[in-house]
């Protein structure tokens, strides 16, 4: 077999066999496979696509590529959850205490922010002293005595998504849906979920930006699960506006804090529950998807959520105090208000811009390599449908440096759209995609 005629093959929009697209990635893998090929191998692919199969064969050559995290020790079905990426978005801080208590395990591997986007560890960090690096051993033994532990994830899970990743990057071939399904469910494989509940998001701060492509991307993935045994559902939610209030790390670990005690905003309540109820469902606590959301308002209600966070902040050696008075978690320096210059109704907050305008303050990394700020954030005071006067505050800029405001001023006020008519009321949820089909609520 020889790479230059995988290379053809694919770009002449023929069907690759499973031990080419094997081949192929695993000898890019292990060095033996050059850059300049496997970057035409992916511009090949983002112009001819690739089927079903295909695409499940390239996500199990990702996986089989390197570890594979053994959860077999865990008792119970484990159901992994993963966002395709927002702003604002701290589902995974409610979410997995939520689930975990009611008896749902989680052992969850997340990921670092990147640009306009945050991360889980980092929002996680904004807690004194809590460790994201427990080993395998520690990590399995907590979720045997507590319910839950959240861990970064390892280089060496689908190493093969990392460097083709990398190499997506600067090749313009990262919005390439065989490419995305596959990148993201080879982690979730490697990472040893038997089942699977997929966030995706849509709108301007997403990476799909219309409703259409999300859904296409969520068919796609349902359909890596199928094919490979993993149970897969989808929730497709709005992005076009930030997800609650609250966007920078400790100021998302405060929003989530007021969640999971039902004190949290409507959409990432709702949210939380949904995602939440599928993977009752699917870890098979709750005979259906409505059970396990009804089991999980419980929670919030009883107070038995919230205790499951302080127990999962404790084990990972996180400043329970913080917890019980979100006023001592890291605070900047200094708020700026951003005011409407004139009367109406919000119509757009444009999640991009107020992703970007959290960067700015120094709250995300534009490289990989940056420092961020835990304390530095957004806090919006507006959203959309909301009506405004001439003076009021539409957003709050919590901020440590002077020279770094500016620019962030600038973009959070153009994140703002204001007409004299309401909008017309969306819903939140868009749709759901499971292996029986799609169902549209818009
Ligand atoms: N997230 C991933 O993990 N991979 C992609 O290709 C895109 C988003």
């Amino acid at each position: 077999m020889r790479a230059y005629d995988i290379i053809l093959k694919k770009r002449n929009g023929e069907k690759l066999s499973k031990e080419e697209i094997y081949f192929f990635v695993h000898g890019f893998t292990r060095g033996e496979i050059p850059d300049y090929q496997m970057a035409a191998f992916l511009m090949a692919v983002y112009f001819q696509g690739m089927d079903d199969e295909e695409v499940a064969d390239l996500t199990m050559a990702m996986v089989e590529s390197g570890d594979k995290v053994d959860l077999s020790a865990i008792s119970g079905i484990k159901v992994d959850k993963h966002s395709t990426g927002g702003v604002g978005d701290k589902t995974t801080l409610v979410l997995a205490p939520l689930v975990a208590a009611v008896g749902v395990p989680v052992a969850k591997m997340s990921g670092r922010g990147l640009g306009h986007t945050g991360g889980t560890l980092d929002k996680l960090e904004s807690i004194a002293g809590f460790n994201v690096a427990l080993s395998p051993e520690e990590f399995i033994k907590q979720v045997n005595d507590i319910g839950i532990a959240v861990i970064g994830q390892t280089a060496k899970l689908a190493p093969a998504d990392g460097k083709m990743y990398a190499l997506r990057d600067v090749t313009a071939t990262v919005d390439s849906l065989p490419l995305i399904a596959s990148s993201i469910m080879s982690k979730k494989i490697a990472g040893g979920a038997d089942a699977i509940v997929l966030d995706v998001k849509t709108g301007s701060g997403a990476f799909m930006k219309d409703l259409e492509g999300s859904i296409q991307l969520a068919q796609a993935m349902v359909k890596i699960g199928e094919r490979v045994g993993r149970e897969t559902i989808a929730v497709i939610s709005e992005m076009g506006e930030p997800l609650g209030f609250a966007v920078g790390n400790s100021l998302e670990v405060k929003e989530a804090i007021a969640t999971l005690k039902g004190e949290g905003p409507e959409d990432l309540t709702e949210l939380c529950l949904t995602l939440g109820g599928y993977m009752v469902f699917l870890a098979r606590k709750a005979d259906t998807f409505e059970t396990g959301k009804e089991m999980l308002k419980e929670a919030l209600q009883s107070g038995k959520a919230f205790a499951k966070l302080k127990e999962f902040v404790k084990s990972q050696g996180g400043n329970v105090h913080q917890i019980d008075d979100p006023a001592l978690l890291p605070k900047a320096q200094a708020i700026s208000q951003i005011k409407a210059e004139k009367e109406g109704f919000v119509i757009e907050v444009d999640a991009l811009k107020v992703g970007l305008g959290a960067m700015y303050l120094g709250a995300g990394r534009a490289k990989k390599e940056d420092k961020i700020d835990h304390s530095v954030g957004i806090v919006l005071r507006k959203k959309v449908g909301d009506k405004v006067l001439r003076g009021d505050v539409l957003a709050e800029l919590h901020y440590n440096d002077e020279k770094k405001l500016e620019d962030a001023q600038k973009i959070v006020f153009a994140a703002f759209k204001i007409d004299s008519r309401p909008p017309q009321k969306a819903p939140f949820i868009k749709a759901v995609v499971t292996s029986k089909g799609v169902e549209k609520y818009v």
